[in-house]
C-alpha cells in the first residue's frame, strides 16, 4: 500500500513541478516546431505512436535539472506532427523495479488502451515493464516487471538490457529489446507474448559483431515497401571514413524477414544522419501509409546546452523515410507546408565571392538552395551569421565533401564541431534548411543525406549569406515557419 501512495506522490510531484516552473523560461528562448521539455532534460523519444487518432510522443525526461537524472517520461501529443501538445508527465520512477529510473520504450495502441513498454532500472539490473492508460493517465502494471534480465542467454550482459521495441503480429506480441554480449558486441533480444503480461525468450535476433558499436540502444522494426528495416543506436562505434563517427551513432540496416519472429537476414549498416546532434531514433507508420521518423536532438559528448537555460534537449523535425535503391531518404513531413509564409525567392543567382540577398534571413525559416553544375572548387552558405557569428555549411565540389562547421556558432567550450559527408559531385545539388533558432537541419539531394546539429548562437543573430568562387544558384527560396507551441 505504502509503495502506491508514494507512487502517486512522485508523479504527482513531477506534474506539480514542471506546470509551476515552465513558467520560468524567457519568451521567446524555445524553437517554434520542434519539441523540447516543459523544464529540465529531455533526452530519447519514447512510445512514439498512434492512439485514438492522435500521435502521442513520450520522451526520457528529468524535469529537477538540466542534467541527465533519474528518468521519467515526458508526454506531448499532435494531430498533425508540428503543433504539439504538452501533456502531464507520464511516468516518474517510483517502484522497486524501476527506482533508478523508467529508461526508453516504445508504445502501442491495444484493445482501446495505450500500452507502454518501458526499462526500469532497479541497483544494476534492467527490467521490462507495463504501463497501460488513456492517453493521459498510466498505470504500472501489478504483474510487473514482466521480463527480468536473467530471461536472457547465458554471454548476454544482464546490466544492458533495455529499450523495449513492441509490435503485434496476428495475435502475438514481440519486443526487441537491446542489449550485449560478453564479448563486448551489441546484440537484440526477442520475446514473444499471447498476452502482454507472461512473456517467453524466443532468441538472440540479431548481433552487431566487431563493428557495430558495443551494445545496441533504441531498437525500431518496421516494414518499408517490401522490406524490413531495422534501426539501433550502437554505443561507443568507431568511426569508418565518413560512414560513421566514434562514440553513440543511429544505424539502419534493410533486410528480410519472414514474420513472426523468424526469418531475419540484413543488409550492411548505414549512418542514419551525418549530422554532430543526432541519437536514438523511433518510427511510426501512419493511417495514411507514411512511416514517420523522429529522433533526439542532442549528442550525449558533446553537451552544448548555455548554462543559463533552465531546459535542455529538443526533438528533430519529424521525417517521412522512403526508400531508393536500398537506401532510406529524410525528408520533413509534409505538414511543415502549411507553416510557411512570407515566402521571398530567387532564381538565376551568380555567386561570385560573398552575396546576401534581400529577405533572405532569420532563425525560423525552411530554405531552399539549388547549386547549378558548374566547376566551381567551393560553395559555402553561412547561417546564424552577424560580426561575431557564423555557422558554416561548406560544400567541397572537388573532394565531394559536405560539412557543417559551428566553430564560430557561440559555443564557450572546446567541444567537436565539425562534421563531414560524402556528396558526389554529380549534377547540381540541392540544399533544404530548417532552422528553428538552434536547431538546424540539413537535407540534401531530396533527403538523400541528412546532417542535423545544434548550435546556440544568440537568437537575433540572423544572416545568411553565399559564397562561391563561381556559382550559379538555381534557386533560392525561403519560407518563414512559425507553429508556437
Ligand atoms: C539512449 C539511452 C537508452 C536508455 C536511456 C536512458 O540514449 O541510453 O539506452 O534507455 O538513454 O535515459
Amino acid at each position: 500500500m505504502m509503495m502506491k501512495n508514494e507512487t502517486s506522490e512522485a508523479l504527482q510531484h513531477a506534474r506539480n513541478y514542471e506546470t509551476e516552473k515552465q513558467s520560468v523560461i524567457p519568451d521567446g528562448q524555445k524553437p517554434s516546431f520542434h519539441v523540447t521539455p516543459k523544464i529540465g532534460w529531455m533526452n530519447d523519444p519514447n512510445g512514439f505512436s498512434i492512439y485514438q487518432e492522435e500521435v502521442h510522443l513520450f520522451f526520457q525526461y528529468h524535469p529537477y535539472s538540466t542534467k541527465w537524472g533519474p528518468m521519467h517520461w515526458g508526454h506531448v501529443k499532435t494531430k498533425d506532427f508540428i503543433k504539439w501538445e504538452e501533456m502531464p508527465c507520464a511516468l516518474a520512477p517510483d517502484t522497486a523495479y524501476d527506482h533508478g529510473g523508467c529508461f526508453s520504450g516504445n508504445a502501442l495502441a491495444a484493445d482501446g488502451k495505450h500500452i507502454l513498454m518501458y526499462t526500469g532500472v532497479c541497483g544494476p539490473e534492467q527490467v521490462q515493464g507495463i504501463a497501460v492508460g488513456d492517453g493521459r493517465d498510466y498505470e504500472k502494471m501489478p504483474g510487473n516487471p514482466v521480463i527480468r534480465s536473467d530471461a536472457l542467454p547465458e554471454g548476454s550482459v544482464r546490466e544492458d538490457f533495455r529499450d523495449p521495441k513492441i509490435w503485434k503480429e496476428g495475435n502475438t506480441y514481440y519486443a526487441l529489446v537491446g542489449s550485449r554480449n560478453a564479448a563486448f558486441a551489441g546484440q537484440l533480444a526477442l520475446f514473444s507474448s499471447a498476452d502482454i503480461k507472461d512473456w517467453q525468450f524466443e532468441r538472440i535476433f540479431d548481433e552487431g559483431g566487431k563493428d557495430y558499436g558495443t551494445m545496441w540502444e533504441c531498437p525500431d522494426f518496421f516494414p518499408m515497401d517490401g522490406k524490413q528495416v531495422l534501426i539501433v543506436s550502437p554505443q561507443y562505434m568507431r568511426a569508418k571514413g565518413l560512414e560513421f563517427h566514434n562514440g553513440n551513432n543511429s544505424l539502419y540496416f534493410v533486410g528480410d524477414y519472414e514474420g513472426a519472429g523468424k526469418g531475419w537476414k540484413r543488409g550492411e549498416g548505414r549512418s542514419l544522419d551525418y549530422g554532430l546532434d543526432f541519437y536514438a531514433p523511433q518510427t511510426i507508420g501512419t493511417p495514411d501509409g507514411r512511416r514517420i521518423l523522429i529522433g533526439w536532438m542532442q549528442s550525449w559528448d558533446n553537451y552544448l546546452t548555455p548554462e543559463d537555460f533552465q531546459w535542455s534537449g529538443m526533438m528533430t523535425i519529424p521525417r517521412e523515410l522512403t526508400l531508393a535503391n536500398g537506401k532510406i531518404r529524410q525528408l520533413p513531413v509534409r505538414e511543415l507546408e502549411h507553416y510557411r509564409t512570407g515566402k521571398v525567392e530567387y532564381h538565376q543567382v551568380p555567386v561570385a565571392g560573398e552575396v546576401q540577398l534581400t529577405g533572405i534571413r532569420g532563425r525560423n525559416i525552411d530554405l531552399t538552395v539549388t547549386v547549378e553544375d558548374g566547376s566551381y572548387s567551393v560553395f559555402t552558405i553561412k547561417l546564424a551569421a552577424g560580426p561575431d557569428y557564423e555557422t558554416r555549411l561548406v560544400y567541397d565540389r572537388v573532394r565531394g565533401m559536405f560539412t557543417t562547421d559551428r566553430t564560430y556558432s557561440g559555443g564557450r567550450k572546446d567541444l567537436l564541431s565539425q562534421r563531414s559527408m560524402y556528396v558526389k559531385p554529380e549534377g547540381k545539388i540541392k540544399i533544404r534548411i530548417l532552422m528553428d533558432l538552434y536547431a538546424l537541419e540539413v537535407f540534401v539531394n531530396d533527403g538523400e543525406q541528412v546532417m542535423t546539429s545544434l548550435l546556440y548562437t544568440p537568437v537575433e543573430v540572423d544572416g545568411i549569406s553565399f559564397l562561391c568562387d563561381s556559382c550559379l544558384l538555381g534557386d533560392v527560396i525561403k519560407y518563414e515557419i512559425t507553429a508556437k507551441q
